[in-house]
């Protein structure tokens, strides 16, 4: 299959590149800077992404250019744009004020296939502090912003065949490989960029030549293909957890290999109200050989009287292996544990700070006398191809859309120790906030729209797309044109649930009576990776409903608050 090779010199945004190209229906891997794969003839082009590093400082990160230069086409980003003009002759130097925010290209040569389509003015997104002041000798200046001379540069020269793109090049597909290098200093994979997608499909399709044919109908094809020759007449283990990832493991291995995949599905007690039931009968609904172990009653016994955060989840996380230990053991003859690990789990990601910002949380671990190898079916994929492959075999919206759920459940929801009764007072509390950000419907339109539209959120399309211009007289894949859209506010939210501060109690009044109870905190971030998160700003008059009902409905909350903590310094979940 076609790739392309997406280097990370550490910059926040690398997956985000990855995500764009993805977008084009093509596969890219990430890989650290200095990880390029020797003498893989499936690379067709390489992108270098941005890095918190100026080219100048010693522990800048470098690459040898010469590994795919003149090989397969280059596009360098920010520090990659900065990173090839310094290693070619050319100057960067600071900036005299940092180039941050909006810009505009005053100046592009749309007759370059970079930018073919490009209107004038573009709107595109800096972030440097240094910038280029001289590209190298045989480069030529391809599009500038009032401020920034070289915010893109290109050679064609470098190309090993005559190249044909400074001739009209108007026909798509392309034809077969040029290896020019290119060089953005702005970044065109955020949504500030406005034909940042454009650029990213003239790179990846039109010079690269991606034949687009990585798509949640092709990855189904070939995964269920290789998963019946790698597994045969294998029995498998998965553990189900209710959340998007490990059950569209199961439901793609299901279709592999059918009866000999047994599904684990563990109930501690703290799930979200009425989840155990209804999602076993999503699972039975999709055919899943699963077993459902009602084990609430052995962690609430262990949690009896234990405050501590860290104390609470360690007696989860024990309890979740031996149960599910115990039931692993009775299927006879198992090879294999499935898991439901996503792409962004395993990219290696680059010691920057010489800190781990993520710590995982997974609980897991088997017996290693069980000797199970691991299968993991969705390890390349983004959260958002997870959704694509999900809606592809033909998985329940609800149960495709889910925010993420922490395996712990609702103990690390509440402060304090954990009774059944607590449980139940939150539940209530969490369904009633979760049905509302479901029912609440917000219209967007323009930027935002197309931000939702990008990021793969679930939307009612209520005007046509307009038509957008092309140059091309074969129809490309274009980026989504702006449109008005309705989404609810659950989509638009990475992650939201309620809280019970148990160790907290408040003076209210209902009808005549004086009330001594509990605050619940409402929490709603977006986010795209749980890295980093930010809080929801949620609308007044939603959250004004949401409050009341929970009041009058659910007894023992007598006052509602709203977190507004972002990630960092605060953490999504309160324990
Ligand atoms: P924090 O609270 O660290 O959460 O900002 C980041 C993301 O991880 C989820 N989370 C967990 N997931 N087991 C899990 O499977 C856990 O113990 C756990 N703790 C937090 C959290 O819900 C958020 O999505």
């Amino acid at each position: 299959m076609q790739k392309i090779i997406i280097l990370d010199f550490g910059s926040q945004t690398t997956q985000l590149i990855g995500r764009r190209v993805r977008e084009l229906d093509t596969f890219c891997e990430i890989l650290p800077y200095n990880k390029f794969p020797k003498d893989d003839p499936s690379v067709i082009g390489v992108i270098l992404s941005g890095s918190p590093f100026s080219v100048h400082d010693p522990e800048a990160f470098q690459v040898d250019l010469s590994q795919f230069v003149g090989r397969v086409p280059v596009l360098g980003i920010c520090y990659g744009a900065q990173f090839i003009a310094y290693s070619n002759g050319g100057k960067v130097e600071k900036a005299d004020s940092r180039e941050y925010g909006r810009a505009h290209l005053q100046t592009v040569d749309t007759a370059n296939l970079l930018f073919h389509g490009f209107e004038p003015n573009s709107q595109v997104w800096m972030s440097h502090g240094d910038t280029i002041t001289a590209i190298p000798e045989g480069y030529q200046v391809i599009a500038s912003t009032a401020d920034v001379k070289y915010a893109a540069y290109w050679s064609g020269a470098l190309s090993s065949q005559p190249s044909p793109l400074t001739a009209q090049q108007t026909s798509c597909p392309p034809p077969p490989a040029p290896r020019p290098v290119f060089a953005v200093q702005f970044h065109p994979e955020v949504f500030h960029t406005l034909q940042g997608s454009l650029l990213l499909k003239n790179f990846v399709v039109d010079i690269c030549g991606s034949r687009q044919d990585w798509s949640a109908a092709s990855f189904v094809d070939t995964t269920v293909a290789e998963l019946k020759a790698q597994l045969g007449d294998d029995r498998v283990i998965l553990g189900l957890s209710g959340g998007v990832d490990s059950s569209v493991a199961a439901v793609l291995l299901n279709r592999a290999i059918g009866r000999n995949l047994t599904c684990i599905f563990v109930d501690h007690g703290m799930l979200r109200k009425n989840e155990f039931r209804d999602v076993m009968r999503d699972y039975e609904g999709l055919g899943l050989n699963v077993i459902g172990v009602d084990a609430s009653e052995r962690f609430f016994a262990d949690l009896a009287g234990v405050t501590d955060p860290e104390q609470k989840r360690k007696i989860i996380g024990r309890d979740f292996i031996e149960v599910f230990n115990a039931e692993a053991k009775k299927i006879e003859g198992a090879k294999w544990l499935a898991q439901g690990t996503i792409y962004p789990d395993r990219i290696e990601s680059l010691n920057i700070t010489g800190k781990v910002i993520k710590s995982h949380h997974n609980v897991g671990g088997l017996p290693k006398e069980m000797h199970l190898s691991l299968c993991e079916p969705l390890k390349w994929l983004f959260k958002d191809e997870v959704r694509r492959v999900g809606r592809q075999l033909g998985m329940p919206e609800h149960l495709i859309t889910r925010h993420p759920f922490p395996g712990p459940g609702l103990a690390v929801r509440i402060l304090g120790d954990i009774t059944p009764e607590k449980v139940r007072i939150l539940q209530d509390a969490d369904d009633i906030y979760i049905r509302g950000l479901r029912e609440y419907k917000v219209k967007l339109s323009g930027e935002e729209a197309r931000r939702v539209l990008a990021a793969g959120v679930p939307a009612k399309l209520l005007s046509p797309a307009p038509q957008v211009a092309s140059t091309s007289p074969t129809p490309c894949p274009l980026p989504p044109a702006p449109q008005d859209i309705e989404v609810s506010l659950y989509d638009q939210i990475w992650q939201a649930g309620a809280i019970l501060l148990s160790t907290v109690r408040s003076v209210g009044v209902m009808g005549d009576e004086r009330t001594y109870e509990h605050p619940v905190a409402l929490r709603a971030v977006t986010s795209t990776d749980a890295m980093t998160a930010d809080w929801a700003h949620l609308p007044y008059d939603f959250m004004a409903k949401v409050s009341n009902e929970i009041i009058n409905k659910v007894k023992g909350v007598n006052r509602v608050c709203y977190d507004i903590s972002s990630k960092p310094p605060s953490t999504i979940e309160w324990e």
